[in-house]
């Protein structure tokens, strides 16, 4: 008999030769299950989304209601869809004031590549700004500003006018200037292996971009949320961007992103052509009645209070001689090794003891340690034995 395994290297499109190929039958809470019922811990939450932990009943509530009322009605943009409107309303009522314009997508990549687009339009320049080692997604656009030429160069010609800096060092803030669009930052690092750049720093960057007139895109696809302690990770630099990318923990487990700014530059979409940005599926009624009840469970749980004593309690338990250092910010760490040969080996093991981990794009020898936030002091203990023990067994 053909198993599942065979028919996904057969019919199901291969973007590597060494899936994981790990198959699970469902999954609760920080918890995946195989068909066997081994409980697996998820520390990674499918890189960056399941937040909440996987199937919070609040949101399958609110998927089941408003299948049971309507699916797609039409493209983005033209009737008013209560799940969209609700759930924009409550994204801003948590946002600064002047990101008050919320247009939906259907992924983090096409987040980016609107926002790309408004501010070309908004300034009415066409240069970009990005940093080394950043990722904002795999789609021409967003691989034009991925700071890794290993990832794109197959694929130029890319977008012309894009240039990179070096990530938190302040003498190349000097490389914006009045000919610059945008520049786009992942707030915090994630795929370059979770980089935390300096307060001092995004101030220094936001008062440039302000001088220039250049808009500044904040990246938290992955960082939003209360991954990193606050709700957005921009609040602890004290700055607030012009244009807010958001994506994977925004749908509570559903597709779904977002391009957030003001409405007097997302109005730069709106004529000279008219429909700057089109998506049929962007904002799908279901993925925000899922993405509206996530953020309500989010908040109402007071879930990202708790955020930073669970990473002091990983921290604390990350300690062993080969672990080189433990770094970034709440629940969005990564754990340094010597390289990657010992990196995968530990991760192999760890999985094989029923704690799924990995490593970055763009930092092969330091492991993903982004649990969803749901996850709980003792189940913190069990996970990092796993990894300490796993760590021991390769380097003692
Ligand atoms: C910081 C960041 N930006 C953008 C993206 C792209 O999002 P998506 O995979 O939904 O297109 C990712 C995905 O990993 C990401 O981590």
């Amino acid at each position: 008999m053909t198993t599942l395994r065979q028919l996904f290297l057969a019919n199901n499109a291969q973007t590597t030769n060494f899936p994981l190929l790990l198959e699970f039958e469902r999954a609760e809470g920080i918890y995946m299950y195989n068909a066997e019922g081994k409980p697996y811990i998820d520390l990674i939450s499918g890189i960056g989304v399941s937040s909440l932990g996987h199937n919070n009943p609040h949101v399958i509530d609110a998927i089941k209601q408003q299948v049971d009322k309507y699916m797609h009605l039409m493209v983005y943009g033209e009737y008013v869809q209560t799940p969209q409107v609700r759930f924009a309303e409550k994204l801003v009522s948590v946002l600064p004031d002047s990101l008050q314009s919320v247009y939906f997508t259907n992924s983090g990549a096409e987040a980016v590549e609107g926002a790309l687009k408004l501010a070309k339009r908004f300034t009415g320049r066409s240069q970009v700004i990005a940093f080394h080692n950043s990722y904002h997604g795999s789609t021409h656009g967003a691989l034009s500003v991925m700071g890794n030429e290993e990832f794109k160069q197959a694929y130029r010609p890319l977008l012309p006018g894009v240039s990179f800096i070096h990530f938190n060092d302040p003498d190349h803030l000097q490389f914006i200037t009045e000919e610059t669009a945008c520049v786009i930052m992942e707030t915090v690092q994630g795929e370059a292996g979770v980089r935390v750049p300096d307060v001092a720093y995004m101030q220094a960057l936001r008062a440039r971009c302000t001088e220039t007139g250049t808009l500044l895109i904040l990246d938290e696809i992955q960082a939003a949320f209360g991954r990193t302690g606050k709700l957005f990770a921009f609040e602890h630099f004290g700055i607030v961007p012009d244009i807010l990318l958001l994506a994977k923990a925004l749908g509570g487990g559903m597709p779904i992103g977002a391009f957030i700014s003001s409405n007097q530059i997302m109005d730069a979409l709106k004529e000279n052509p008219i429909l700057g940005h089109i998506t049929t599926f962007g904002g799908h009624p279901v993925c925000c009645a899922a993405g509206l009840a996530a953020l309500e469970f989010l908040l109402e749980a007071n879930l990202v209070a708790g955020v930073a004593e669970k990473e002091a309690l990983l921290r604390s338990l990350l300690v062993h001689p080969a672990i080189k250092q433990v770094r970034g910010k709440g629940l969005m760490l990564a754990a340094e090794l010597e390289d990657f040969d010992l990196n995968k080996k530990i991760i192999d093991r760890c999985i094989e003891n029923g704690v799924i981990t990995d490593w970055f794009l763009h930092c092969s020898n330091s492991m993903r340690l982004a649990p969803p936030l749901i996850i709980t002091p003792d189940e913190i203990s069990k996970a990092c034995a796993v990894i300490v023990e796993a760590v021991d067994y390769y380097t003692k």
